[in-house]
């Protein structure tokens, strides 16, 4: 990856940045963003800006109708033997497709795969000062995606931003996880967007978050819509149920975000050495088996988070179960984070 900061204005706002300790997630951003506008039909060429406030007129498209999109991705500090030192982007091709599946589902325009992948790398070197160096940390990037067009009209827009912003972060989660089961509101109908990264989808999650995060707890758990009685996702990532032997995950359908890491534990699963099925998972089934003392570890995967292990399920009855030891949500954790920052080597195609 080679850097390409011309301003000297740009290079003067890197200098001498000082990364807290603890990180934090979202808490520093990096002084410098990617970003291009699409006009006319087409994309301009994307370049590296200061981290301004954008000038918006209050009737931009995105800030009434929600046509904004975004990505998770991370940047690690290779940690391995080979090319030590360097910065490691995880399956960044798969990043830039689930962000044109968004796109295409929002009506936005796709964005060239191989653009946004240079631009990640671009915009990694370009802040490689600002890749943390420990295990679990990263720059986090946020490719976001969003209908620029100062009009009232309920049509799509005709332009479009595209930024990409960087902060140096912690991992999401330090510590085991409380999850909340939801049942009064869902996140996602069939035939929505929940299997897209709308910017909407986690705006919807809010107003149900709020009393439950007053509580100590800090994800919610999803049923379904329709039936209210299977898991589907946590406010911010996949869910996975291991009950003995098994590792269970909710099939992929409309409702459920394809998840990079889910896809990746899944496909990582047979290497080593544990049965993983995409199966249904019963919410009272689930709860019976916790409560009865089986053998159970509920996780959470996505790019912040990794592998987020839970220690509490509650609900809304003053259901409130304390989850035994999570060996594999741990081992998966370890694993993920490993190949992530170069200590093993990733699946051919997996790492930048
Ligand atoms: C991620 O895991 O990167 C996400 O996009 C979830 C969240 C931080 C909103």
């Amino acid at each position: 990856m080679t850097s390409t900061l011309a301003s000297p204005d740009l290079r003067r706002r890197l200098e001498g940045i000082q990364l807290p300790d603890p990180l934090g997630f979202g808490t520093l951003m990096a002084p410098v963003m990617a970003i291009a506008h699409y006009r006319d039909g087409a994309w301009e060429d994307v370049r590296l800006d200061a981290l301004d406030p954008l000038s918006l007129a209050p009737h931009t498209q995105a800030l009434h109708y929600g046509q904004a999109i975004f990505e998770g991705m991370k940047a690690y500090r290779n940690l391995g033997t080979d090319l030590p030192g360097t910065a490691l982007l995880f399956r960044p091709h798969e990043h830039a497709r689930r962000f044109n599946r968004s796109a295409t589902r929002l009506g936005m325009p796709e964005l060239d795969e191989d653009v946004y992948v240079a631009t990640l790398e671009r915009l990694v070197s370009t802040l490689d000062a600002l890749v943390p160096e420990r295990q679990g940390q990263s720059l986090y990037l946020r490719p976001t995606m969003f209908g620029a067009t100062a009009h009232l009209s309920v049509v799509p827009s005709t332009e479009y931003c595209f930024v990409v912003l960087a902060t140096p972060s912690d991992a999401f989660f330090t510590a085991p996880i409380s999850a909340w089961i939801e049942r009064r509101f869902s996140r996602a109908g069939p035939g929505g967007t929940g299997n897209v990264k709308a910017a909407g989808n986690y705006a919807a999650s809010f107003a149900a978050a709020a009393p439950l995060a007053k509580l100590g707890f800090q994800q919610l758990l999803w049923l379904d819509a329709v039936h209210h009685t299977h898991i589907e996702e946590f406010t911010a990532m996949n869910v996975f149920v291991r009950r003995g032997d098994t590792i269970l995950t909710p099939p992929l359908s409309d409702t459920i975000l394809a998840g990079i890491t889910r896809d990746s534990l899944l496909r990582l699963a047979g290497s080593l050495g544990l049965s993983m099925v995409e199966k249904p998972v019963d919410v009272a089934e689930l709860v019976d088996a916790i409560a009865s003392g089986e053998d159970v570890e509920v996780f959470g995967c996505g790019t912040g988070a990794v592998v987020a292990p839970v220690e509490l399920i509650g609900d809304e009855t003053g259901l409130r179960l304390p989850l035994p030891p999570f060996p594999v949500a741990t081992r998966l954790r370890r694993h993920m984070l490993d190949l992530q920052h170069g200590v093993l080597p990733a699946p051919a195609g997996w790492q930048r």
